[in-house]
Parts: structure tokens; sequence; C-alpha cells
């Protein structure tokens, strides 16, 4: 009697054996979190991407920017302008990642240096089928997925963004386990305790697949700029800037929440520029670009045509907070990553 030889199949590897294999790579992974609609988590996505890349490309760098949109609302392609243009498969591709019928769609070079995954509304598919699958073993695989399509093209990039979608755990669980760092704006309509409990369950959820999870910091979106007040010297000469009203409430709010936690809550502020930030969406430009473009000299007359008015605030201003802010954020990482892996 003859039995059929086996077919030579790869070797299974276990939920550990993935994670370790995959995470050396993963280690420049940041997700943009907060539970809460409207924190300011893409616009923070877009302009750091796009800064990140600008930098890499002045120092005439090979490596690139990833910014992955992982909201069914498709935000990230507004204000970075893929939207809508060809290659723009409204989060086809990362389903197929997630059902294991495809690889990642990647849109190249939205800037010099800056590539996007995109999202959309092909990402509420998402949620059922993750919900539909009972057993344990496949959830992990399914949660696993975004990590092992991204440690795939990891090499290639120098920073991956993941601007995550408010209410939907399922994406927000899948950006967490792909992920080194947690940056968590908050916003100044936001009570503290409720920025970050939506925060910690996905750590509880993701940190069982990826340990190496971590926070980042809190990142103050949306205030009010009379809240930052400019200290001088007898010369008048501007020395300090000092944090009153609401804003000094709310960072001492959010502090006791973090107690000891170690989690910082960033010095720069995002204050509110709905005008800025309502040119910027409509036009696919972040900060540092309507900056340059309301510098120009064709701004008066484009503006006057199309009744644009950024009245009192600037575009000069919110691209100099976030440029700050971007620093701050990536001196931080830095210092993590120095300090787990030396
Ligand atoms: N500095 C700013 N001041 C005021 N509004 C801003 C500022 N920057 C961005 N916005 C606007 O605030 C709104 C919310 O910002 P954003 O979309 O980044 O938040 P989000 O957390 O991604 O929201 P969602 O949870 O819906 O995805 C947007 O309309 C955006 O254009
Ligand atoms: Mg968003």
């Amino acid at each position: 009697m003859t039995f059929p030889q086996p077919v030579a199949s790869r070797p299974v590897m276990s939920t550990q054996e993935i994670v370790e294999s995959i995470r050396p790579r993963l280690r420049r992974v940041m997700i943009v979190l907060n539970n809460k609609g409207g924190a300011g988590k893409t616009t923070t996505t877009a302009n750091i991407s796009a800064q990140l890349a600008s930098a890499l490309h002045a120092a005439g760098s090979t490596k690139r920017v990833l910014a992955i949109d992982l909201d069914p609302q498709g935000n990230l392609g507004l204000d970075l302008g893929h939207q809508g243009k060809p290659g723009d498969d409204e989060g086809k591709s990362i389903i197929d990642v997630v059902e294991g019928t495809g690889g990642l769609h990647i849109i190249k070079d939205v800037r010099p240096n800056l590539d996007v995954v995109p999202g959309g509304k092909n990402l509420k598919r998402i949620t059922a089928s993750m919900i539909g699958t009972r057993s344990i073993d496949p959830r992990r695989e399914i949660l696993l997925s975004l990590a092992q399509a991204l440690a795939e093209v990891a090499e290639d990039y120098e920073w991956i963004l993941i601007d995550c979608p408010p209410n939907l755990a399922d994406l927000q669980h899948l950006a967490a386990v792909a992920a080194e760092y947690v940056l968590i704006p908050v916003c100044f309509d936001q009570g503290a305790i409720q920025g970050l409990e939506g925060v910690s369950e996905v750590f509880d959820v993701a940190s069982r697949l990826n340990p190496a999870l971590t926070p980042l910091g809190v990142l103050l979106f949306g205030f009010d700029r009379q809240n930052l007040r400019k200290i001088k010297d007898e010369d008048g000469e501007v020395v300090g800037i000092k944090e009153v009203g609401f804003l000094a409430k709310k960072r001492k709010e959010i502090s006791e929440v973090l107690g000891d936690s170690g989690i910082p809550i960033f010095q720069t502020v995002i204050t509110r520029a709905v005008n800025v930030a309502d040119q910027c969406r409509k036009h696919g430009r972040v900060f540092a670009e309507l900056a340059d473009l309301t510098a120009g000299a064709d701004w008066k007359t484009h503006a006057k045509r199309h009744q644009l008015t950024l009245s009192s605030e600037s575009a000069e201003t919110s691209a100099i907070e976030m440029e700050e802010a971007t620093a701050e954020i990536i001196s931080r990482a830095l210092e993590l990553e120095a300090e787990a892996y030396a």
C-alpha cells in the first residue's frame, strides 16, 4: 500500500514567533490615537508626516515617510490632498491585508519622500470581518496582519505614522498591534479622563500581542491662543511664554490624571486656528504649505477672488507650532528608542 506524500508547506509560526520576527522592523511606527472625534488626530498625522518627509528631502535622504489612513472617513486624503486622485482605493488594500487576499497599496510621492496608504469607506468592512471571527487564534492572525504587512515594507521608511479612527475599536487595535509609539492629541473641549481612558483600553488589548507599545505623550490641540501670554523683560523683549486660564487649568488636570505614569504632555500647544485649518483641508495642504502659499505674492489676489479670510490667524503661526511639536515628539521617541534598544 502506498500513502500520499505530504505536500511541502511553510512551517506554521506561532504567534510569539511572528511577533518576535516583525517587532524589530516596526520600531519607528507611531499611531495617533484618541477615541474622541475631532481631537486633532488627522491634522497631526498629516502635518507631522509632511514635516518629517520635507526634512528628509531637504537633507537629500533616500529614506521616506509612510502615512497610513486607518479611518473610514478618509480625512487624511483631504489634508494631504490624495483623496479621489488616481490610486485612492478608499482603504481597499487594508481590507485585503486583513482578509489575507492582497498586499498594501502604497501611493508613492504624495510629496517628495512621502508615501501614503489611503483609507476610506472600504474600512467599514473590517469591524464585521473581525467580529465574525470568534476563536482567539484567527483573531490574533487578523490583529497581526497590518503589522506583518508593514514589516515587509518598513525598511524603506524612516517613520510610519498611522491615523486612527475615533470609536472603532477593531481598527484601533489593528493599528496599535503594529505600533511602537502612541501619540495622543487631546482637544480643548475634552475631559482629561475621557481623553485617556479610551487610549488605555486600546493598550490593554494591543499590548498582549505587542508588549513594545509605548505612550509617547499628550499633544494639547485647538486651545485658544489668548491662553498663551508673552513674558517680557524690562526692555519689552519677549523672554518666554506663560500659559494662563483654561489652557493652564487643562494641562494641570491632564497631568493629574497621568500621575506618575511618566507620560509627558508636550510643551508645544497647537492653538485654535479654524480658518487656517479650513483652508488646509480644502486645498490638501498642511500648515507649512499654507504658510508658504499665504506668504507668496499671489495670495492677496487669490484670497480676494475666493473671498478667503484668515482673519487674525496666521498659517505661519500654526506651521511653527507644528514644527515645534514635531521636534518635541520625535526627540521623545528617539530618547525612548535609545533607552529601550541601547
Ligand atoms: N489648529 C486648529 N484649530 C482649529 N481647528 C483645527 C485646527 N487644526 C485642525 N482643525 C480642524 O479641526 C477639525 C478636527 O480635526 P481633525 O480632523 O484633525 O481631528 P480628528 O481627531 O482626526 O477627527 P476624527 O475623530 O473625526 O477623525 C477638522 O475640521 C480640522 O480641520
Ligand atoms: Mg481624523
